[in-house]
């Protein structure tokens, strides 16, 4: 009388642990939803585009009218050995984050009055934010981090 009684939570853990190997081999999971990982990674892209209006002065790894941008996040405004900066930009007191290049590029002239970067800067808050996301992204890249761009 008490044997079936006892065997039956055996038949439940029996069960239970089917359940346990099905989910973990992913047979019956739903699928998963989008992970923010590729959101990311769709921002990092639209940010690419919007860099491309940052292109007729500046590169990733060398200078050209404006300075590089490996190494931006973290970096000093106006430190790049060798650049020519404006007195004003050398004067700023920046360090490039998320926070004072959202505003810098929201007005060049109003962060930094007398630089010398004569860009309008980027009106769109969404834009910057990817420009941003793409700065960052791209300063952990490869490209970034060969010796020559570290160097510099
Ligand atoms: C017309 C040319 C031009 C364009 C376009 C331009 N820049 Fe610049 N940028 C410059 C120059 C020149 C400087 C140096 C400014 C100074 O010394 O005052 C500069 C400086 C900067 C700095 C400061 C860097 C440092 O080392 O302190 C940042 C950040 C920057 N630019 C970002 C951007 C981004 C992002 C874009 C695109 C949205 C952009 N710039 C578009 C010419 C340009």
């Amino acid at each position: 009388m008490s044997g079936p009684r006892r065997r039956r939570p055996h038949r439940l853990a029996g069960a239970l642990a089917l359940l346990l190997v099905s989910g973990m081999a992913g047979a019956a999971a739903p699928a998963p939803a989008p992970a923010p990982a590729a959101d990311q990674q769709q921002q990092v892209q639209r940010g690419e585009q919007v860099y491309a209006r940052c292109q007729a002065c500046h590169a990733l790894v060398q200078d050209r009218v404006g300075p590089h941008h490996c190494g931006l996040l973290g970096r000093r405004a106006g430190s790049v050995p060798g650049f020519a900066y404006s007195q004003a930009m050398k004067d700023s007191r920046i360090t490039w984050d998320e926070k004072t290049l959202n505003q810098f590029l929201s007005g060049p002239l109003k962060l930094v009055p007398g630089t010398s970067m004569t860009y309008d800067g980027v009106p769109d808050a969404k834009d910057r934010a990817d420009l941003i996301a793409y700065l960052r992204h791209a300063n952990e890249s490869a490209q970034c981090r060969q010796p020559a761009a570290a160097q510099k």
